[in-house]
């Protein structure tokens, strides 16, 4: 996720630039850019860091231009360098682009050009697209060079591009990554999302996947890549800047829960080769041989990350058969880990800058093993440090307690169960089985999403109760336990996950009838003795809330309330039924008037130990 910003106008278009980025900044912030066009010239300036270190690098220059595009990355690929900060430039100087996305085919196109001469400056996927456009930019004609460029694309992007010698025009298209048209008097915005222009215009343009736009500072025309007129609406937006950046929402909170099941295909893109029964993980490829060697892992993290740590083990111990142990990071190096050439250590870390997780690694590398990653912000200190890794693509996480990271953590588990699994015994059918249903499971959650006034109900009912139990077994062990943080640490309610097994030797004494029960029983292997520890809890007078299987009709004879999540692979069930525990959570937390997105005592990313 990164954001855009492209201005034609009589403004001073620096200036209005970056007063849009810095509306976007919560889009990612490791490095923006800008390029403008003056006197038939192109310049570009560009920074690593927050938005005020471009600021600082424009004051005084004094462009004074009337045309110009900008962006701040949120890095997918390559690190957050000056270099591999966009906008990016064709190899003459005469064309900048920035882009927002992901481009799939990037490699064969970047061998192609170079093979043509082109000379890459960067490691981005972005910057093949300013030496493509340039490849077709004979006719002088930007907005046919863009369209020809982008036929050849595999990907998903919202980009904008300008040329020295179009100084009037601001091209604009879509295909995945959002793009909206701010229409102004005498001047034009494009922008990744309202929040950037609201300041200036409250009239927008949707731009369509497809679409592409030619923008001057009195008008705009929108086609399809093959020059066919589209005619297109003109809405008025009558949200405040601080809703726009949570797109409409009341929390970031709940606007990254929706976000949900974008960001499983964010976070599967290019990986599944369903074909082939297996997965292709860039970022493990140089460490593949040893891999195969591997028979031990232990997954070190701390909180929501550590929870999805757990779900990996029974994924990892179930399809790959290699033996998994999860520990807090930090507790990891006070004890004497048995380290050796056939133990993986495995960080997993939304941040990738938790100081325990660091620690951990850093231990780990001292004793010689294998350190891998699964963290979501590109280039982080623990993404720079493990020997290999494998990045989530989450998009940056705003609110404190985490939820897409933390979908997007089992999905790459998912990815290395099956990638570890088909280095050992998997069958290709078992792996094709796994990656099919990945690939349905966006879907599902949207299903789930639109129950999510339901859930809000629910939350109603429940919401002064002061103690709050989370049962589970196997792979919906850990998912209670998640379940139950995510309600302490935004409603402030006491709640404990346990193993529902487990709760008759001793938690069970705390069931009354004001002791409410979230049982987590999917139809799965361990259904019968989840319903045998859900009787134990009725026979005790207490309240149950079952989290089950779509169709399964008995618990509604047993329960109190009953929420439904769509069928799917054991191994996958968090996946779904982790997103009715973080719409609970919200729901309850913010029927108390609580500050969601920042509960108290708490931090986004705890860099001490
Ligand atoms: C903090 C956050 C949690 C997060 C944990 C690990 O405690 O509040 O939401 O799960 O850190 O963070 P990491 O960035 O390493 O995933």
């Amino acid at each position: 996720m990164c954001g855009i910003v492209g201005y034609v106008g009589k403004k001073n278009a620096e200036n209005t630039l970056l007063e849009g980025l810095k509306r976007l900044e919560y889009r990612g912030y490791d490095s923006s850019g800008i390029a403008i066009v003056k006197n038939g010239k192109i310049t570009s300036k560009k920074a690593v860091g927050k938005i005020i270190n471009l600021e600082n690098l424009l004051s005084g220059k004094n462009l004074d231009a009337r045309i110009g595009i900008s962006h701040t990355r949120w890095a997918t690929h390559g690190k957050p360098t000056e270099e591999n900060a966009h906008p990016h430039l064709s190899c003459d100087g005469n064309l900048a682009v920035v882009h927002n996305g992901i481009i799939e085919n990037y490699q064969t196109l970047r061998e192609e050009l170079k093979k043509k001469g082109h000379k890459f400056l960067s490691q981005t996927d972005s910057e093949v697209l300013a030496h493509l456009i340039e490849e077709f930019y004979e006719k002088k004609d930007l907005k046919h060079a863009v369209c020809e460029a982008l036929k050849l694309v595999e990907g998903t992007y919202g980009i904008t591009a300008i040329a020295n010698d179009n100084s009037d025009e601001i091209i604009a298209a879509r295909k995945g990554s959002p793009l909206v048209l701010g229409i102004g008097d005498n001047e034009n915005f494009i922008a990744s999302d309202v929040a950037a222009i609201l300041g200036y215009t409250k009239q927008v343009v949707y731009l369509n996947d497809g679409e592409i736009a030619r923008v001057t500072k009195d008008n705009f025309e929108i086609t399809d890549l093959d020059d066919r007129k589209i005619d297109c609406e003109i809405s008025k937006i009558d949200w405040t800047l601080e809703e726009s950046q949570r797109g409409g929402h009341d929390h970031f909170m709940l606007k990254e829960i929706m976000e949900q099941p974008r960001v499983i295909v964010d976070s599967t893109r290019g990986r599944l080769l369903p074909e082939e029964g297996t997965v292709r993980l860039g970022g493990l490829e140089d460490v593949e041989a040893k891999l195969r060697k591997i028979e031990r892992i232990i997954i070190i993290a701390c909180g929501t990350a550590r929870y999805a740590g757990l779900i990996g083990e029974y994924m990892m111990e179930e399809y790959a058969e290699i033996s998994v142990e999860v520990e807090f990071a930090s507790e990891f190096r006070y004890r004497k880990p048995i380290l050796d050439e056939k133990t993986a250590v495995l960080a997993v870390s939304q941040s990738g800058e938790t100081a325990d997780t660091l620690a951990a690694i850093r231990e780990a590398k001292r004793k010689g093993a294998l350190t891998l990653g699964i963290v979501n912000v590109v280039g982080s200190t623990i993404a720079r440090e493990t020997d290999a890794g494998v990045y989530n693509h989450a998009g940056p996480e705003i609110a404190v307690a985490s939820t897409k990271a933390f979908t997007s953590q089992l999905v790459v588990l998912t990815l290395m169960a099956v990638l570890l699994g088909r280095q050992r015994k998997m069958s290709e059918v078992t792996g094709r089985r796994i990656i099919e249903e990945i690939e349905t499971l966006p879907k599902k959650i949207e299903k789930i999403l639109k129950s999510a006034d339901k859930i809000k109900k629910l939350a109603k009912k429940y919401a002064d109760y002061p103690n709050f139990m989370y049962l589970g077994r196997k792979y919906c062990f850990p998912l209670a336990e998640e379940g139950a943080l995510k309600l302490k640490e935004i409603s402030y309610i006491h709640s404990e996950g346990f193993a529902a097994g487990e709760m008759k030797h001793g938690s069970i004494a705390l069931i009354d009838e004001n002791f409410p029960v979230f049982a987590i029983a999917p139809k799965d292997s361990v259904y019968e003795k989840n319903i045998s520890n859900i009787e134990e809890i009725l026979a005790r007078k207490g309240k149950i809330i079952i989290l089950t299987t779509e169709g399964n009709k008995e618990a509604e004879k047993i329960a109190d309330d009953v929420i439904y999540i769509p069928k799917t692979l054991e191994m996958l069930t968090p996946i779904l039924g982790v997103v009715p525990l973080q719409l609970f959570a919200y729901y309850i937390a913010s029927y108390k008037g609580l500050d969601v997105d920042k509960p108290r005592n708490l931090a986004k990313s705890v860099t001490v130990e």
